[in-house]
């Protein structure tokens, strides 16, 4: 037992010696992370390793959702979370707290007690208190929070494109975001504070519908003084069926930018569904959609940095689902490393645009 332990240490510091991705950010004054579970990094060694050789930075994919921390009214529990927590620790890698405010993954509890009648004064404790007990507790140890997740939603064809059926909107409205940022700033004054939404990225209509509702919004928070300090881009990107076109995305970057916000990739992949049944080709594919974002994004100064959703394809929230799966069962190839851990072009992708970054 002890030579395997041995060994798989050497291992360990083996891979984690090699140059990764979080190298050729941190060159440059930037970030690479990525989203895991804290399962896979407890029962698969082998993913353990490329995690600590690639990431600088950890996001929870799910246990710091309050479905996780929150299960029952009196009931928090912080174990799933601090797993994650313990293990950027040991390996000296950054961590941001993902979400506190959400439409989804919220226990069914709050749901139901959100929609009871009571006064709405202890309705919005529902909403600050939660925020200042975990916010306290993770005090000075995130770089930053997405306090608000998906705020809006072009489905719901609204003027102001808000997501009107938020449980969150349905009590409060639009101030539910100005409350959660100021009892998450009161908490926390130490992490940067994210508004982080989808569907921004591309030149289809519904992104330009996103792209106008969240400028609006930022126009009325920005207006009322709320501590928006960091917007961030999720990054679920479409190889096929889609369009990016460089200078779309790189002036929504500026507008971002003219709030004086800092700025993040937080939810990198590339989705291949549409794509030649080559693997080899889709993976070219998207490491070409890959440098041209990553471009674009990394020339805006406010950028800090970018987060894949996941590290490899081997565990992606995408291939959860069997339909995404390819008709040879094989995951969808989404993210820098696939399902071996190899790394993929698109990986190269990510570390030659981190190499031709202008430094911060
Ligand atoms: O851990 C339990 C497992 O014990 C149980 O057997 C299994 C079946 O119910 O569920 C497992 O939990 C699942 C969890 O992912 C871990 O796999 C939850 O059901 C499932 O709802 C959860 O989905 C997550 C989803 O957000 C909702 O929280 C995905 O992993 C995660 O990738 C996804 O991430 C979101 C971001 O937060 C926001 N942006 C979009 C992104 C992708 O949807």
């Amino acid at each position: 037992m002890a030579a395997t332990a041995a060994s798989a240490c050497i291992k360990t510091e083996v891979i984690a010696a090699e140059e990764g991705l979080k190298t050729a950010a941190q060159n440059k004054g930037l970030i690479y992370g990525c989203a895991v579970g804290g399962p896979l990094l407890e029962n698969d060694p082998a993913f353990a390793d490329a995690v600590i050789r690639d990431a600088g930075m950890l996001v929870h994919e799910y246990e710091m959702k309050r479905k996780y921390t929150q299960p029952r009214p009196r009931g928090y529990d912080f174990s799933k979370a601090d797993r994650v927590m313990e293990f950027a620790k040991r390996h000296s890698m950054k961590t941001r707290g993902h979400p506190l405010v959400w439409h989804a993954a919220n226990p069914e509890w709050l749901i139901e007690a959100l929609g009871e009648r009571r006064p709405r004064i202890e309705k919005e404790r529902l909403l600050t208190e939660y925020i200042g007990i975990v916010g306290r507790r993770y005090s000075g140890r995130l770089h930053s929070w997405d306090v608000v997740n998906e705020a809006v939603n072009h489905e719901e064809w609204r003027g102001d494109g808000m997501r009107a059926t938020s449980p969150w909107y349905k009590v409060f409205g639009e101030s539910y975001i100005e409350l959660a940022f100021h009892a998450a700033k009161e908490a926390d004054p130490n992490a940067i504070l994210f508004l982080n939404d989808f569907g921004v990225e591309s030149t289809v209509r519904w992104n330009e519908q996103r792209r106008t509702a969240i400028l609006k919004l930022l126009d009325r928070l920005k207006a009322k003084n709320v501590p928006v300090e960091g917007f961030g881009i999720q990054g679920h990107l479409y190889a096929y069926n889609d369009r990016f076109e460089e200078d779309v995305f790189a002036n929504f970057l500026r507008q971002l930018e003219g709030y004086g916000l800092k700025l993040m990739i937080t939810e990198l992949d590339v989705r291949d569904r549409g794509g030649p049944p080559s693997p080899a080709q889709r993976d070219a594919d998207i490491a070409g959609l890959t440098r041209r974002f990553l471009d674009v994004a990394l020339e805006s100064r406010a950028m800090l940095g970018v987060l894949t959703w996941g590290l490899s394809d081997r565990y992606s929230w995408v291939s959860a689902e069997p339909e995404n799966k390819w008709p040879d069962g094989k995951p969808a190839r989404i993210l820098p490393l696939d399902e071996n851990l190899a790394k993929k072009p698109m990986w190269s992708a990510i570390k030659t645009a981190f190499e031709q970054a202008p430094a911060r």
